[in-house]
């Protein structure tokens, strides 16, 4: 039995991840058996564990003591952190530096969820793990400061960038767009910013994946440890995205025409990087995992639930 303390049980990704353990243990239950490996999670949601206070981060693993800790919690007001530096830097760096310390000493394996964000935008072919980082706004540099924590500690961690997260549940571009469908004639969408949408399942699937053949074998922990890029296969722009929800999404009373927006023409607080996308082949190469594509991973996601419900 392979003890698992999950933080972010209720966003995006820890919500999928958490559905998946939970299915994982419901399916050993059936066959009446315990299919290794079995996992016992402890899945915290920000009442549980207020990420802002270390102390608390660390109690919780000390508490818990755990094989594997997933921290799948983040401050992700991207724009909010432009105004609330220090806050965001609390819960994005901080905070991953006590776990990667507590997890340290607890022998743990720590897997951590970084972003696209830490880029500039710059390039114009997909980023590579050790391209040259340069974030743009306060939640990148938070994010990649949490990186450097985890780095810089010594514990065992796999550290998952990813990009353009959406979901069934959450704030995300997906919902946004689905319930402007229902208000808006007509929607003016940024069409020069490239990316990789990456459905919050397909995540939390990679993830299962790496768990299920590394958690139970503490010697593999060291040569899996690293930084890897997780996103979606294929890349598009935001009005790309926004059109294949609109083309693909099922029962839709209306779909509202799109106009192609320039990045200028939609200011936001914080800068956002024009090319966010990752290149994923070392995750490919060393475990052979690859996430599906973004428009069979959206048609799935549509086809999973009724977003707006
Ligand atoms: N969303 C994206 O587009 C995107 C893109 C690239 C990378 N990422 C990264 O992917 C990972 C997962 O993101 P996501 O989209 O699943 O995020 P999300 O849906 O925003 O969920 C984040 C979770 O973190 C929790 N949280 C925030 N502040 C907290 C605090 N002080 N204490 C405890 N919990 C706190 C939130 O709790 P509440 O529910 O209580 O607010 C929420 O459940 C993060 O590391 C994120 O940086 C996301």
């Amino acid at each position: 039995m392979t003890r698992v303390l999950l933080f972010g049980r209720n966003g995006q990704v820890g919500g999928e991840l958490a559905r998946l353990f939970a299915q994982q243990a419901h399916a050993a239950k059936a066959v009446g058996t315990a299919v290794p490996p079995a996992w016992e999670v402890i899945a915290l949601d920000r009442a549980a564990c207020d990420l802002s206070d270390p102390d608390a981060v660390r109690a919780a693993i000390v508490r818990a003591k755990p094989q594997v800790v997933v921290n799948a919690a983040a401050w992700t007001a991207v724009d909010r952190a432009e105004t609330e530096p220090d806050a965001c830097h609390r819960v994005n760096a901080d905070a991953p530096a006590a776990m990667a310390s507590a997890a340290l000493d607890a022998g743990a394996l720590l897997v951590h969820y970084s972003t696209d964000y830490v880029f500039d935008g710059s390039a114009r072919r997909p980023y590579r793990e050790d391209d040259p980082v340069g974030p743009l706004g306060a939640y990148g540099r938070s994010k990649l400061e949490g990186e450097q924590a985890i780095a810089a500690s010594g514990c065992a961690a796999i550290v998952l960038r990813t990009s353009w997260v959406y979901g069934l549940t959450g704030q995300n571009f997906l919902r946004t767009m689905l319930r402007l469908a229902g208000e808006r004639e007509e929607l003016g969408v940024v069409d020069d910013q490239q990316g990789s949408p990456t459905w919050s399942r397909s995540l939390a699937r990679a993830t299962l994946q790496l768990l299920d053949r590394h958690a139970c074998d503490p010697a593999s922990w060291a040569g899996v440890s690293g930084l890897y890029h997780a996103t979606a296969s294929g890349s598009t722009t935001w009005f790309g995205f926004a059109s294949a929800i609109f083309e693909q999404a099922p029962g839709l009373a209306r779909r509202p025409r799109l106009r192609p927006l320039a990045t200028a023409d939609y200011p936001l607080p914080a800068p956002r990087p024009a090319w966010s996308v990752l290149d994923c082949s070392r995750l490919q190469q060393r475990f052979s995992i690859s996430l599906p594509g973004w428009r069979e991973a959206l048609s799935e996601c549509l086809a999973a639930g009724a977003p707006n419900s």
